[in-house]
């Protein structure tokens, strides 16, 4: 029995895609466990290099079942697009290899809309949490609110459309008075159809096809998104995703009993960048943190922002060991050093309270201290 999880130990993009697909040569059946398009893996197999932001890691593996698990938000939209693009570059059989969650949540516009106005009226105060601007913070909101939209929802659209009238009629006062006028549900709900006629035939019991895979000897890896430090419970609160984004979020996004999972793979570079606000204690705004932003072509992988860039960071790394509790860690990145006369590592924070080598994440919260 094996199920070995994949997890970003930093604050997202330490080469997640690099090492999933090093593992994906001897997986067969590979699970995303949380996330959104707000992520971005590049992938390069053969020489065939592809951005994607919702399909798990193996897709360009043809023999690798590939799964989207229940702790996901899923942007109809994004998905039928990046299917279509694998299709069109000759992986004719993917269809018949994924799976969609029936339990995952759907991205509607009014998540993306909700997000950019948020987003926008918080960077007039200089408040923005910097997100991708992709809907997912609104979509987990519906999640937990219970108002939320199920993929499985896809398969009886009027009863959608009543589904979506109640969720538009919870976000109204948000909308507006963010400025911003309410979609119509029909009009939504008729923008999904030919989608929905997509995604039904690939929706599925994720939980039940991933447990059998276990118990039958199959090897499976559960693919996280984000990192350790977006985590919205251990991350950098409030500077983080909506998301379970570390080793314990695999069991529930994809719908498994934790003693399931054999191990527990952290992935590091050996450095540290992070995008959007929120601290970061061990960042460089010189010469030096430029240099790891071009050698290390420290730009997101879908909109090319800037990376904030920075040193290594053990305390952090060692938290994020712990809450994951990392069995493994992969280092990537390393070579990007190169050429530096002097190479620097955090191994502890001067904080009011005297020095501590734990990550002092209550202390963090409020990014002028750290
Ligand atoms: P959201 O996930 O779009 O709501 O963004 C919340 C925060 O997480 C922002 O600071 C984003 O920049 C960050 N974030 C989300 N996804 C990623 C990622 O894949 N890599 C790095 N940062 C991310």
């Amino acid at each position: 029995m094996s199920a070995v999880v994949i997890v970003g130990a930093q604050w997202g993009d330490e080469g997640k895609g690099k090492i999933v697909d090093i593992y994906t040569e001897f997986a067969e059946v590979v699970v995303r466990y949380a996330g959104g398009p707000n992520a971005g893996h590049t992938l390069v197999v053969n020489g065939d290099k592809l951005v994607v932001r919702l399909l798990p890691s193996a897709v360009l593996r043809p023999q690798t079942r590939c799964v989207l698990g229940q702790g996901m938000v899923v942007d109809p939209t994004v998905l039928v697009g990046e299917i279509d693009e694998l299709i069109r570059r000759g992986h004719k059989d993917l269809e018949s290899r994924l799976l969609l969650s029936d339990r995952a949540h759907l991205i509607l516009p009014y998540h993306i809309l909700i997000d950019e106005l948020r987003e926008n009226a918080a960077a007039a105060s200089n408040k923005a949490i910097g997100t991708t601007k992709k809907g997912i913070g609104p979509t987990y909101e519906d999640k937990v609110r219970r108002t939320g939209v199920r993929t499985g929802e896809l398969k009886d659209l009027a009863k959608l459309e009543a589904r979506i009238s109640a969720a538009l009629a919870a976000w109204k006062p948000t909308i507006e008075s963010l400025g911003g006028s309410v979609p119509d549900a029909r009009e939504i709900v008729n923008a999904l159809r030919p989608l929905a006629a997509r995604l039904v035939p690939l929706l599925g019991n994720a939980s039940l096809v991933t447990d059998e895979a276990i118990k039958t000897g199959k090897r499976v890896m559960l693919e996280g998104a984000q990192g350790t430090l977006l985590d919205v419970d251990h991350g950098t609160y409030p500077y983080v995703t909506s998301s379970s984004a570390v080793a314990g979020g695999a069991a529930i996004g994809a719908g498994i009993g934790p003693n399931r999972i054999s191990s527990v793979i952290g992935i590091t570079k050996a450095y540290t960048t992070r995008v959007g606000g929120g601290p970061f204690p061990t960042e460089l705004n010189d010469a030096t943190g430029q240099h790891l932003r071009d050698v290390g072509d420290e730009y997101g992988s879908v909109t090319r922002r800037p990376r904030r860039t920075g040193w290594l960071d053990l305390p952090a790394l060692n938290y994020a060991s712990r809450v994951n509790g990392i069995d493994g860690l992969a280092l990537t990145k390393l070579d990007v050093l190169t050429g530096l006369d002097e190479i620097k590592i955090c191994v502890a924070y001067d904080t009011p309270e005297g020095r501590v080598t734990d990550l002092p994440i209550d202390l963090l919260d409020d990014p002028t201290q750290a």
